[in-house]
């Protein structure tokens, strides 16, 4: 039997349309007719894995054809039913399609969590096509073998819900087209200077007077049904609440926790209502305990970045208390970043801080802090790492979503883990593309992110050697952006002269490039 193993070379018919590239495929050259359009999973049976499965079989079968014969059985084999989703879940599979499938040998699916299964769900639906001649499907290059886990286990996008607002169903449209690129995080950058849309039980005040809105406000239901549906989707939703900066809608209900009402950020240091606050805050997100609350996710951000300190060194209480300490700014951002930390720590979360922190504070963070890598042209990844400190990276310039003339090319050619000591690799935790919201809402948000996203997706889920030629990814780039296309996901014209433009007059799905 022919068998060609590819960890490099996508370039048989079955890996032709697979993204993110698996670790390892091996294919053959049979095709496997799935005559009666469906397919039964049998064997394991829990209800996250059920739920995954229902949702699947019209994305797998879009056509509808005559189903009155038997599905083609896919065995199912689910090591643990925990439904828990944190960072270190398991998210390996291997799936294998014999030549000829029978009740003896069938399609078989293996995982460790009901998570792996979910992304073997997705492999699965790129690799069955359909033949409009005849109407059924089939899958190309049986026998088939995938053994697949991600490079890194922190993959995600971050949105921000303050630039403009983000209906919860703009969020979970988001949140469906992640998984569908196997990409596991929604970073929220719930709240920021320019509106709070959280309802907080503890500070009422915060959303009601901080919004843009009444209608533009996000109920605690509202957050646990979202947090609710991306686990279902095997995608972790980790909040962000920046101080001290970013946080001038906070003076709106609460003016005391600002400098002044003219000088508004950073927040207030020099008094206890400012950390009471946070404290409230953060309990309506964790339930003040770890996993627990509207946020079960362990890892907290905390921004920490941009921060200015006149309005503290221009405000006379704050300069005033401020020299009573004997603090100067840097001694006085420090201390509030600490105590802030502290506060997310009491409630049992890790927590993550923009790269400003790392710049200003180093080893003097506390070593669980995680730094998120940002600033334009930043090559921190390697002394932050050498510390012993973990990384996230999300370069501005390079995996900024909102920087329309990045291209997919260029966010594909980026490496997290650029410069860093291969002893420290696995401090890397992965890293995010970044949908800052000054001019994304729901009318653009979905071509704003992707197909750019993908070469994220790709970057972080499969190995390093075998996708460094960009230009043997683009057909299969090209591919994934009508695949995201035909599920609803209103993914751009991939290789726009700038990202999000529609496309610039008549053609088929792949050949809608630069206009
Ligand atoms: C990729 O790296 C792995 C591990 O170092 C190695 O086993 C494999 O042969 C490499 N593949 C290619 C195509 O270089
Ligand atoms: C799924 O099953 C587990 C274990 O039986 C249970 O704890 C959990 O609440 C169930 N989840 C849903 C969404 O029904
Ligand atoms: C499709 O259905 C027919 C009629 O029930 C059955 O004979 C056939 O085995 C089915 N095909 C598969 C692949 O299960
Ligand atoms: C402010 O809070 C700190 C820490 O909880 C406490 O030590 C201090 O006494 C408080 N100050 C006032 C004025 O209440």
């Amino acid at each position: 039997m022919f068998r060609l193993t590819i960890t490099a070379l996508a370039v048989t018919l079955a890996s032709a349309t697979l993204w993110p590239l698996p670790k390892q495929i091996t294919t053959g050259s049979t095709t496997l007719p799935i005559p009666n359009g469906s397919f039964k999973f049998v064997g394991q049976s829990e209800n996250d894995s059920d739920l995954a499965v229902k949702r699947y079989i019209p994305l797998i079968f879009p056509h509808s054809v005559d189903e009155s014969g038997d599905a083609l059985d896919i065995q199912v084999t689910i090591d643990d039913e925990s439904s828990e989703l944190q960072l270190d879940t398991d998210e390996s599979y291997k799936l294998s399609i014999p030549e000829s499938p029978t009740s003896d040998t069938p399609i078989t699916i293996t995982s460790k969590t009901q998570f792996g299964f979910m992304r073997a769900l997705e492999t699965l639906s790129q690799l069955v096509e359909f033949d409009f001649d005849a109407e059924t499907y089939s899958i190309e290059g049986a026998p088939i073998d995938i053994e697949d886990s991600p490079r890194f286990p922190h993959r995600g996008v971050l949105v921000d819900s303050s630039r403009h607002f983000e209906p919860i169903q703009t969020l979970k449209n988001v949140v469906d087209s992640l998984a569908y690129a196997k990409l596991n995080v929604l970073h929220w950058h719930l709240v920021d200077s320019q509106s709070f849309p959280f309802d907080s039980n503890s500070y009422p005040l915060l959303g009601k007077m901080g919004s843009y809105s009444q209608e533009e406000r996000y109920t605690p239901n509202d957050v646990s049904d979202l947090v609710e549906y991306a686990r279902q989707r095997g995608v972790r939703v980790m909040v962000e609440i920046d101080t001290p900066g970013h946080a001038a809608s906070w003076c709106e209900g609460y003016p005391e926790v600002c400098p002044s009402t003219t000088c508004t950020e950073p927040l207030n240091p020099s008094t206890n209502a400012t950390f009471d606050l946070i404290e409230g805050l953060f309990k309506d997100l964790t339930g003040g305990e770890a996993k627990a609350g509207l946020f079960p996710e362990t890892l907290m951000h905390l921004g920490g970045d941009e921060v200015n300190t006149d309005c503290w060194t221009n405000t006379d209480a704050v300069s005033d208390w401020m020299d009573e300490q004997g603090f100067d700014e840097d001694d006085t951002y420090a201390y509030f970043i600490a105590r802030v930390q502290s506060i997310a720590h009491s409630m049992g979360r890790e927590v993550i801080g923009w790269e400003e922190i790392w710049n200003h504070f180093g080893t003097s963070l506390d070593p669980s802090t995680i730094i998120h890598q940002w600033l334009p042209g930043s090559k921190v990844g390697p002394e932050v790492t050498e510390a012993g400190y973990r990384l996230i990276w999300s370069t501005d310039g390079v995996w900024y979503l909102d920087g329309l003339g990045v291209t997919w090319k260029d966010m594909y050619a980026a490496e997290p883990t650029e410069g860093i000591a291969e002893e420290n690799f696995n401090l890397v935790l992965g890293g995010e593309g970044c949908m800052w919201g000054e001019t994304a809402d729901t009318s653009d948000i979905q071509q704003t992110i992707w197909p750019r996203l993908a070469a994220i997706s790709e970057r972080l889920w499969s190995p390093k050697n075998g996708t460094q030629d960009v230009e043997e990814a683009a057909p299969r780039f090209a591919e994934f952006r009508c695949h995201l296309n035909r599920r609803g996901i209103a993914a751009a014209p991939y290789d726009n002269e700038e990202a999000r433009n529609a496309p610039g007059g008549p053609g088929g799905c792949l050949d809608q490039r630069r206009v």
